[in-house]
């Protein structure tokens, strides 16, 4: 990866996105990359500007200065639709899944709005619903559902699954588009301890497996740092800190800004222990 990352454009890259909201500055000229094959972890305090770069790079949000680039091409311009097209996928930090539809059905709906879009429309008007296509369709959804460990919730509807495996599901639903960049809204936002280490393993195994890129934007500082190759550090829009888990950890930057603040041999009063304490207390719990 490493090797790639110097001659191979990065999947996805912002380059000094700035966003105003009126007189707020939610990014303040930031960049950050994600080279093919990397995990890349975004963290930040609450209200630092994650979800707005989320949305830059997914095209849900132009910025008002700076350029978003994929593959090297610039797609600043570009809508939502034509990055996934593209290559780019993401998922919703509130994943909407269709209550009556199993697992796998999720799935085999996501890989025909990619490869046999004709068919949902023939599917529809069939009476009886989903029928089987073909055996290389079987051969990827199966993969995908295996990949995520869902293989024994295949059949089971999605209303009443537990939270966590409805966030797998929206990962594989994602995967199933063969995106070469997957973006990752907190997901693991609701999970518990145990599921939460299941994600990361499973997010691992993911990147090795398929080959997809991660950008995994969340407040669990200890998920981020243990499963990526770079971190970048937000706070109040500004790039405070990027670098290798390890860097990260020991930058006297971050960890005034939002590691555990307990930890820090800070005498002075610090206008940054004002953010929000949640973050602070979940990535310290
Ligand atoms: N649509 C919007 N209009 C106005 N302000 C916004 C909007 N979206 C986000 N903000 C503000 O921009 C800043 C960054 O927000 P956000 O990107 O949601 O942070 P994070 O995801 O890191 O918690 C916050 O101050 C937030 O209130
Ligand atoms: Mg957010």
């Amino acid at each position: 990866m490493t090797a790639l990352a110097g001659t191979t454009p990065p999947r996805i890259e912002a380059r000094g996105v700035t966003v105003r909201f009126g007189g707020l500055v939610a990014l303040d000229s930031v960049d950050l990359a994600v080279p093919p094959g990397a995990v890349v972890g975004l963290v930040g305090p609450n209200g630092a500007g994650k979800s707005t770069l989320f949305a830059v790079l997914s095209g849900l949000l132009r910025p008002s200065s700076g350029a978003v680039l994929m593959d090297g091409r610039d797609v600043t311009s570009v809508s939502a639709q034509a990055r996934a097209r593209h290559g780019l996928a993401r998922t919703f930090q509130h994943p909407e899944l269709f209550p009556g539809l199993t697992v796998r059905q999720h799935v085999v709906l996501a890989y025909r709005l990619r490869h046999a879009r004709r068919r949902i429309w023939t599917d529809l008007v069939t009476a009886g619903g989903f029928r089987r296509a073909g055996a290389e369709e079987d051969r990827r959804v199966d993969g995908i559902l295996a990949a995520l460990r869902l293989t024994p919730y295949v059949h089971l509807p999605v209303a009443g699954l537990p939270l966590g495996t409805g966030r797998l599901l929206e990962i594989a639903r994602a995967l199933a588009v063969d995106p070469n960049v997957l973006l990752l809204d907190e997901p693991s936002s609701g999970l518990d301890a145990r599921e939460t280490d299941e994600l990361a393993a499973t997010l691992t195994g993911l990147v090795a497996e398929h080959g997809v890129s991660l950008l995994l934007v969340e407040h669990d500082v200890e998920l981020v740092l243990g499963i990526s190759d770079f971190v970048h550090v937000l706070d109040f829009g500004v790039g405070i800190s990027a670098g290798t888990p390890a860097e990260v950890r020991a930058d006297p930057a971050v960890r005034a800004a939002y590691l555990g603040t307990e930890e820090d041999e800070h005498d002075g009063p610090d206008e940054n222990v004002e953010h929000d304490r949640q973050d602070e207390e979940r990535a310290t719990a």
